[in-house]
C-alpha cells in the first residue's frame, strides 16, 4: 500500500511538473484529428453549394441557399385521400418490403447482424459502430411505438434482411411550438445495395406510413450534410483509457513516456463526489420528469417533451448494458430529487489496427498486418441532464452600481446564474466519469449541444473531427446555434 501511494505521489509529482502548454498538447492528442475538423466543414458547404439533390429537392426541407427567417411547415396536413395507399414499388423483384418485429429476438438479432456488419464508419473505415440488441430494443420501443414504422427491405429468395429504417413517434418543442413528430434513425443498406437510390425509397416508404398515422413532421440527424440543416453539433471525446485508444488508432501515436504523462493527467478521483448521488430508481421518474422537462425548456430551443412517465421510465430508467442514470438526493429533504444526469453505451468495433499520426491523420494498417488486439472500443455517451436553472442571485449595491442600466443588471443576474450551473454541471459531469470508468468505457463522448461546453474544457474533452446535424423534414425553423440544441438523438 504505501509503495502504491508513493508511486502515485511520484505521477503526480511528474504531472505537476510538465508545463501547462506541454499538457494541453497533450490532452489535444485526444481528438480524433487535430484540426482538418474546421477546413472539413468548410469544404462541405462549399461543395454542398453546387451539388445536385435529385431526391431531396423534391421534398418539403428548405433548399441549401435559403435563408430561413421565420419557422413554419412547408406543406399542411395531407388530407388522406392524399396520401399514397400502397408501398413504394422495389427497383427489383427480387426484394420485397417487411415490418421488422421488435418484440422478436430472431428479428431483432437479424436487424442486429445488417447494422453491425453494415452501419455507420468513420472515413476510414477503422470503427463501425455496434448497437447490442439490448440497446436497439430499448431504441425502438419507446412508450406508443409503431410496429409499422420499424420498415426493412428482404431478399426475397433467401429471406435476409438488406436494408432497414425505423421511426418511433415523440414531441418535439422547436422555439415555443410543440409538434407531435417522427424520430427516424438506423437508416441501412447492405454494402451491396449501396448507390442504386434506395435510399429515397426507404425514406419515402417510412414517411408514407407516418403520414398514415396523421404525423407530418420528423426529426433526423446525420453525419453528412444535405439540405438544410437546422443545427450543427460537434463530437467532444474524453479518454478514460488513453492506453488502449491510442493502440486501437482512435487517439493519436505518443510515446511511452508521453503516454504515461497523460494517463496521470488524466487520472480521475477514486470515487464520484456529489452528496447523495445513486442509481435512479422508478420512485424518482415522476420528479426526474418535471426537473428535465423544465430544465430543457428553461434553456434551449429544440427540445423532446416528455408527456407521461411512462416515457421517462422508459429512456432513463438505468438498463443492464444499455442506459445509466444517476440522481442526486437532497441529503436535506430525503426522497427530493436536485439533479440527474445518464449516459449510454454505443461501442464500436474496431475493423482494423491502425495508428494516428501527429497530424491527428488516421493511418489504417496495411493488409496481411496482424489483426487488431482490441475488438471494441467502449463509449459512453452523455445523455440527458438536469439540474437546478433558477437561483436566486442578489447583486450587491457595488455590483448595481456599476452595471449602470437595468439591462446591465439583468445580463449580471443571468451570467452569475449560469456560473452557478456551470460548477454544478462539472462536478455532476466529472462523477459521471468516473462512474463510466468503473463500468469500464474507453471513452466518454458528447456534443457541442446542451450546456456541455460548460464542463468540456475543465474536465478534458477535447474536440473531435466528427459532425452531427440535425433535420427537420416539413418544418422550416430558423437556424439553432448547438448550445440551444437539447435533443439528443441514439
Ligand atoms: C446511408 C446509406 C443508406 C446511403 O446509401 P447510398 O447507397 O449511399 O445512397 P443511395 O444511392 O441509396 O441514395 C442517394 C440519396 O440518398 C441521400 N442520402 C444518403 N445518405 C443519407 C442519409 N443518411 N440520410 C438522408 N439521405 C441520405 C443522398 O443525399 C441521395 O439523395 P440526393 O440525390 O437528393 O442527394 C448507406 O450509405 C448506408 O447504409 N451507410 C451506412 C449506414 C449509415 O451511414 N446510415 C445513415 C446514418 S444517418
Amino acid at each position: 500500500m504505501a509503495d502504491k501511494a508513493r508511486e502515485e505521489r511520484k505521477d503526480e509529482q511528474q504531472a505537476m511538473a510538465m508545463s501547462a502548454e506541454k499538457l494541453r498538447d497533450l490532452i489535444r492528442q485526444l481528438d480524433i484529428k487535430v484540426d482538418p475538423a474546421q477546413s472539413k466543414l468548410e469544404r462541405e458547404e462549399e461543395e454542398e453549394k453546387k451539388a445536385v439533390h435529385k431526391f431531396w429537392s423534391t421534398q418539403p426541407v428548405p433548399k441549401s441557399s435559403e435563408q430561413v427567417t421565420k419557422d413554419g411547415p412547408l406543406h399542411p396536413p395531407l388530407a388522406p385521400e392524399e396520401i399514397r395507399q400502397e408501398p413504394y414499388d422495389l427497383p427489383s423483384g427480387a426484394m420485397e418490403w417487411c415490418v421488422v418485429d421488435v418484440e422478436s429476438a430472431d428479428e431483432m438479432k437479424e436487424l442486429y447482424t445488417l447494422l453491425i456488419e453494415n452501419y455507420v464508419e468513420d472515413a476510414d473505415s477503422m470503427f463501425r459502430f455496434n448497437y447490442s440488441v439490448e440497446f436497439l430494443t430499448w431504441a425502438l420501443m419507446p412508450p406508443g411505438y409503431v410496429p409499422d414504422w420499424h420498415v426493412g427491405v428482404r431478399d426475397k429468395e433467401t429471406k435476409q434482411l438488406i436494408a432497414f429504417i425505423s421511426g418511433v413517434p415523440l414531441d418535439i418543442m422547436v422555439r415555443d411550438k410543440t409538434m407531435h413528430m417522427a424520430e427516424i434513425n438506423f437508416l441501412c443498406l447492405h454494402k451491396d445495395l449501396r448507390d442504386q437510390r434506395m435510399t429515397p425509397l426507404l425514406i419515402k416508404e417510412v414517411t408514407r406510413r407516418i403520414h398514415h398515422k396523421g404525423i407530418f413532421q420528423a426529426v433526423y440527424t446525420v453525419g453528412k450534410l444535405l439540405p438544410k440543416p437546422v443545427s450543427t453539433c460537434r463530437y467532444f471525446h474524453r479518454s478514460l483509457n488513453p492506453k488502449k485508444l491510442m493502440e486501437t488508432g482512435f487517439s493519436q501515436k505518443l510515446s511511452a513516456s508521453d503516454l504515461a504523462k497523460l494517463t496521470t493527467a488524466l487520472r480521475l478521483p477514486p470515487t464520484p463526489s456529489t452528496p447523495g448521488l445513486r442509481l435512479m430508481r422508478k420512485g424518482d421518474v415522476g420528479q426526474v420528469r418535471k426537473l428535465l422537462n423544465r430544465f430543457l425548456k428553461n434553456r434551449y430551443e429544440i427540445v423532446p417533451v416528455f408527456k407521461t412517465d411512462a416515457e421517462i421510465l422508459h429512456w432513463l430508467l438505468p438498463r443492464d448494458k444499455v442506459v445509466w442514470t444517476y440522481v442526486v438526493e437532497d441529503k436535506d429533504h430525503p426522497g427530493r430529487i436536485t439533479d440527474f444526469f445518464s449516459f449510454y453505451s454505443l461501442p464500436s468495433t474496431v475493423l482494423k489496427r491502425g495508428t494516428r499520426g501527429k497530424d491527428g491523420v488516421k493511418k489504417p494498417a496495411s493488409a496481411g498486418k496482424p489483426q487488431p488486439a482490441y475488438k471494441s472500443v467502449n463509449a459512453a455517451y452523455l445523455f440527458y441532464y438536469g439540474t437546478k436553472e433558477d437561483y436566486e442571485v442578489t447583486l450587491t449595491s457595488s455590483e448595481k452600481e456599476a452595471c449602470e442600466s437595468a439591462k446591465k443588471e439583468k445580463a449580471l443576474v443571468k451570467s452569475k446564474k449560469n456560473d452557478l450551473i456551470k460548477e454544478r454541471l462539472q462536478s455532476l459531469v466529472a462523477d459521471a466519469l468516473v462512474l463510466a470508468r468503473d463500468a469500464s468505457f474507453d471513452v466518454f463522448n458528447c456534443l457541442d449541444m446542451m450546456d456541455n461546453l460548460m464542463f468540456t474544457s475543465k474536465l478534458k474533452f477535447g474536440p473531435g473531427d466528427g459532425y452531427l446535424r440535425y433535420y427537420l423534414y416539413n418544418y422550416r425553423a430558423r437556424p439553432i446555434e448547438s448550445p440551444k440544441v437539447g435533443f439528443v438523438m441514439l
